[in-house]
Formats: structure tokens, sequence, C-alpha cells
């Protein structure tokens, strides 16, 4: 199967950065499945931060990393991603927002616009030259396609100098299906 979805092809477009990375980010770890596909595909060495503000999330990707023997790398931060730059003081290879719910939990818990930019902005500011971020936005439902909205009116003005700036999306389903963002980091701001 060649043609995926959002979260599979944030994936494909950061693996083989990855195997690079010192410094990884999950900025909505959720279920923890996005956490545990950034632990496997990293060196040893690789510290991966993940975030999210749910003890729930929290817990349940400790979970996960515990089952996979993973959890050494890791360092679970309870925490909103707006307060990313507190926790971080060298530059972070590759990052990953994927915004939403968490999936089977509370749907007022998504993350918001505001905040989402917020944080998506100090992780463009810590991310390495040739750094990846992906952001994954649902605009299928109303809080979410004004959160998609907020992010497509950021990225697309990042200074072209400093930032190179791709999406993706399904161009043939119907219900507005989630759009990939992807930026790269070209220059020092
Ligand atoms: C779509 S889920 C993430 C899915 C996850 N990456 C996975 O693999 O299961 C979005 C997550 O963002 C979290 N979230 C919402 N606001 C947040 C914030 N300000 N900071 C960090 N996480 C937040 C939610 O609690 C939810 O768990």
């Amino acid at each position: 199967m060649v043609v995926v979805n959002a979260v599979q092809m944030a994936h494909n477009f950061i693996i083989s950065r990855l195997q690079a990375a010192n410094l990884v980010v999950d900025a909505t770890a959720g279920n923890g499945k996005d956490t545990l596909f950034l632990v496997k595909n990293t060196p040893a060495t690789t510290t991966i931060l993940a975030f999210d503000v749910q003890p729930q999330a929290i817990a349940k990707t400790e979970l996960l990393l515990q089952q996979h023997q993973f959890l050494h790398k890791t360092r679970l931060i309870l925490d909103s991603h707006a307060n990313i730059a507190n926790y971080i003081d060298q530059p972070v290879d590759v990052a990953m927002f994927n915004l939403g719910y968490l999936p089977g939990g509370d749907h007022t818990l998504s993350t918001c616009p505001d905040i989402t930019i917020e944080a998506i902005s100090q992780t463009l500011q810590l991310l390495a030259v040739g750094g990846l971020l992906t952001v994954a936005a649902y605009p299928g439902y109303e809080h979410g396609k004004r959160e998609c909205q907020a992010v497509h009116q950021y990225l697309t003005g990042l200074r072209q100098q400093t930032f190179t700036v791709g999406s993706w999306a399904m161009v043939n389903q119907t219900n507005s299906p989630p759009v990939l963002y992807v930026i790269e980091k070209r220059r020092s701001e």
C-alpha cells in the first residue's frame, strides 16, 4: 500500500532524519503511538521528550513504552507544549505535532489554536538547521477546522529563506481529510 494517512506520511517524511537525531520531541503524546515510533527509529543514545496535558495520556504512553522496553530513552512531561522552551536547551532534530483530541478520550481536551501556534513557534526556534517539524491537523470538525486554518496561516507566513514548508492531504476524500504540514529549517534565523 503506497497511499497512507497523514500521520503515516509524517512518519515517512521524518524516518531518515531520525537516524541521526540526538533530541526529538513528541509535542502531543496521546496514546503514545507516535512516541513509540520515534523511540523505535532513533539511535540508542537519542532522547525523546513527549508532552501531554492529560495525566491519562502520559500514563498510557508510559505503559506502551514500558511494554516495548523503550522507557529509558524517553522523558515524559505532563505539561503544555506551550512551555516547551522551559525543558530544552539544545537543538531539536525532529518534532511531531499530532493535533486534536486523545483517541478514545475526552474530545473537549483538544489542542487549541493559540497554544498550538505558540508551541510550534517555540519549537521552530529550537529546531536544528536541517531539522524537521511535522504538524498533522484535523479540519473535519469545527474546532479542528479553526485550528487547521490558524496553523496554515502561521506556516504560510514563515520566511522562505529560513524555512521550507510543504503540505500533504488526500484530495478525493469527503469530510475534510487531515492535512499534514512538514517544515524544514534551512538556516538559523
Ligand atoms: C491526537 S492526540 C495525539 C495522538 C498521539 N500522538 C498518539 O500517537 O496517540 C492529541 C493529544 O494532544 C494533547 N494536548 C492537548 N493540548 C495540549 C497541550 N497544550 N500540550 C500538550 N499536549 C496537548 C491531548 O491531551 C491529546 O492527548
